[in-house]
């Protein structure tokens, strides 16, 4: 029986974009990431604490839907790609070995779900800019932290990820006979590298950065509204129940929605008991109370089919919450 692949951790997603100069803007002027290569067509960014790129925004045409291009993780070694390789072999997954900036080595596989994946364990390190506190700019985002996803198959997507690729389940909320609407999931020993959200899919809901205090959240909020860009912020600042985490929700100008993230909680050890979460329970979402804007149940960025086109999507089974109709 072949062992379970060995993931680090989530390193990195890839978004197309139609302007790339606005999203250079919005990331790199407004939120302060920072600009490791810049081509014509791409920019390759990072946090201050992030050794490696963490997000990569490429140029598409305008009449082009944007898309998330691949969600990355980060495998412990080399033999580890083999292990993913011979997985998606023998479940007739679509792969291929790529080369990427700083990656000389990265396999991209399609997962049963439609979602685009890429793995790789070497990648050029850079110096960290984390004391360089001259070069920080702005909210000075730290690292690269998690991703959450849309998918209609919602069970059979967190059970493939457990069993295949070795996720951990931290935190997830229910209905009353028990059947799972969100799920959250890790590999490095926070709360999440991965969550899972069921709805119209797939699709991406989120790719997240962590920042050091709350006090930073708060300073993206007035450079946003300083900048005139309040539209951009969707969703916070508040605390999130599931997680303990500090959060916002932002809408970069293509419509692909980030979450600035702090404050969740050790969650390592392999026999932690995951926490259960009542649909009924509002609490789950916003410790605080309040409602999320429909926005965020209902939008999400497309994701890139193996051969470069968009993967259809599926409605869920899930009804929407009944207090957002
Ligand atoms: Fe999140």
């Amino acid at each position: 029986m072949e062992s379970v692949p060995n993931i680090v951790r989530i390193a990195h997603c890839i978004f197309t974009v139609r302007d790339l100069q606005a999203s250079r803007y919005f990331y790199v002027d407004l939120l302060g990431l920072n600009i490791l290569h810049e081509t014509p067509t791409a920019l390759y960014l990072r946090g201050v604490e992030d050794r490696e790129w963490t997000l990569k925004l490429e140029q598409v045409s305008t009449s082009t839907e944007p898309t998330a291009r691949q969600i990355g993780y980060k495998v412990w070694s080399d033999d580890e790609l083999l292990k993913i390789e011979s997985l998606a072999r023998r479940q007739g997954l679509d792969y291929r070995w790529e080369t990427e900036k700083d990656r000389p080595k990265l396999l991209r596989v399609q997962d049963p779900f439609g979602f685009p994946l890429a793995f790789y364990f070497q990648s050029v390190k850079h110096p960290w800019l984390l004391q360089d506190f001259h070069l920080h700019r702005g909210p000075a985002i730290h690292r690269v932290d998690h991703c959450n996803i849309f998918t209609p198959k919602l069970q059979d997507a967190l059970d493939w990820y457990r069993n295949a690729l070795g996720f951990r389940l931290t935190e997830y909320s229910a209905d009353a006979e028990g059947k799972i609407a969100a799920a959250w999931t890790t590999r490095r020993g926070s709360v999440h590298d991965l969550a899972f959200t069921g709805a119209r899919g797939p699709r991406l809901h989120h790719f997240a950065f962590y920042m050091p205090e709350a006090s930073r959240i708060f300073q993206t909020c007035d450079i946003l509204a300083g900048a005139r860009m309040e539209k951009h912020i969707e969703r916070g600042p508040g605390r999130h129940g599931i997680t303990n985490a500090f959060f916002l929700y932002l809408r970069d100008p293509d419509g692909h929605r980030i979450e600035l993230f702090t404050s969740d909680y050790y969650a390592g050890d392999p026999d932690l008991e995951p926490i259960r979460w009542s649909l009924d329970d509002a609490r789950r979402q916003q410790l605080w109370g309040g409602i999320a804007p429909k926005s965020w149940f209902t939008e999400g960025s497309a994701v890139e089919a193996f051969d470069g086109s968009v993967v259809p999507q599926h409605d869920s089974e899930l009804p929407l919450p009944a207090y957002i109709r």
